[in-house]
């Protein structure tokens, strides 16, 4: 067993730690302020490889493992968990959904532009009447010849009106309902796609979030992924690494908050000594030690090729209610000062909270663990 991250991988997270404290906090109180989505930080990234970190180089990408990717993840939402989900979207729930199940044409249209971040991706499944319960939207995909018309609409859809392409799911045969889902590879540009509203939310600001409409779209039988019947399964089969990826968001929230109860209690430990806040400092500090074990468990599985349902289940669920905890601590351990817009505590409380609702609320993990757990063997 072994607890330390590779050579190779911890050279990666010191650059990105670099990245993120010399180039994405400064810019980030700018940008939440302003709900702009960051070009220029995407770019960034992109220059360095990193929109593509777990994508061999073969396509265009880093040729890392998927633990590098997740030191990413987790290094970056330290200082923007807005990036973070940028990140997280655009490669677990896109760039390797269509590395894994795309045909060759496929791979060569799409892969080495997003592993290079020359296009930005997008995944969407969620509908105004089908969150939680996935198998059941409603965008339809009527067979026409050798096309698809796709109609309908998505909802809360990150990286929307910023994405090149979307991973998206429609329903091509009503009678079957998850196994009559077929997933699409859509470009941004293509007639009949349209973005619509952009959502104002509690927190990631500087992430897009809006909806997304299909309208007398007309696709080629060329841009399913996977086959016809398949999307369901290649959506779940995503959304297992993509937890993963949510996870070591809120891990990197969780711990930025830590970091600002420490440097609070450091500048006043002179004028005490053990404090029940203390205990609670410890306490938190336990709980962020399970979770980061915990995602790194899961990333370790999914980069080995291993089943890792369950696992990253447990680990999204875990580290987003971490998450959740310790920022609503540095904003009650900081007084009125961490209830200030201008706190970063007041900011990590607000990202934390969508954590434990996308990529599967965590009353859907709960279920997703205890069904893993009783199904028959
Ligand atoms: N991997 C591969 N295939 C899987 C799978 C997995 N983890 N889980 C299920 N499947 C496949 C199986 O083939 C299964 O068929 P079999 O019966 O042959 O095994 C089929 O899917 C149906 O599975 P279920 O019967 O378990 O499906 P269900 O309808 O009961 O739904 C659910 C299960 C877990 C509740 C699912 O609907 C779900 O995950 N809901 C949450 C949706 C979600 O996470 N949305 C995220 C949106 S994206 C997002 O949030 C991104 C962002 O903004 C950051």
């Amino acid at each position: 067993m072994e607890f330390r991250l590779t050579k190779e991988q911890e050279e990666l997270q010191l650059a990105v730690r670099h990245f993120a404290e010399t180039e994405v906090v400064p810019a980030v109180t700018r940008m939440e302020k302003e709900e702009r989505f960051p070009n220029e930080l995407v770019a960034g990234m992109a220059a360095r490889g990193w929109m593509g970190i777990p994508i061999a180089k073969q396509w265009g990408g880093m040729g890392g493992d998927f633990i590098s990717y997740i030191v990413a993840i987790h290094e970056i939402s330290k200082a923007s968990a807005a990036l973070g989900v940028i990140l997280s979207v655009h490669s677990s729930v896109c760039t390797l959904p269509i590395l894994k199940h795309g045909t060759e044409a496929q791979r060569n249209r799409y892969v080495s532009k997003l592993a290079k971040g020359e296009w930005l991706g997008a995944f969407a499944l969620t509908e105004p009447h089908a969150g939680s319960d996935a198998a059941s939207i409603r965008t339809v995909a009527e067979k026409d010849g050798g096309h698809y018309v796709l109609n309908g609409a998505k909802l809360f859809i990150t990286n929307a009106g910023a994405a090149d392409v979307y991973l998206a799911f429609a329903v091509s045969d009503p009678e079957k309902r998850a196994k009559g889902v077929t997933a699409f590879l859509i470009d941004n540009a293509a007639p009949g796609v349209q973005v619509g509203l952009k959502e104002r939310k509690m927190g990631l600001h500087g992430s897009n979030t809006c909806e997304l409409i299909f309208d007398g779209l007309r696709l080629p039988e060329s841009q399913v992924l996977g086959k016809a019947g398949e999307g369901f399964a290649i959506a779940m089969g995503s959304l297992d690494g993509g937890r993963i990826g949510i996870a070591a968001q809120a891990l990197g929230i969780a711990e930025a908050a830590l970091r600002l109860i420490e440097e609070r209690f450091r500048i006043r430990s002179s004028r005490s000594a053990f404090t029940p806040q203390h205990a609670e400092l410890a306490e938190l500090t336990v709980i962020a030690e399970a979770a980061r074990l915990l995602v790194y468990r899961a990333a370790w599985l999914r980069q080995e090729g291993e089943a890792c349902t369950k696992e990253a289940s447990m680990a999204k669920l875990f580290a987003s209610d971490t998450a959740v905890q310790i920022a609503g601590a540095a904003v009650r351990l900081l007084g009125l000062e961490g209830c200030s817009e201008s706190s970063t505590a007041e900011r990590l409380f607000r990202d934390a909270k969508v954590t434990q609702i996308y990529e599967g609320t965590n009353e859907i993990h709960r279920i997703v663990i205890s069904g893993q757990l009783l199904r028959a063997e």
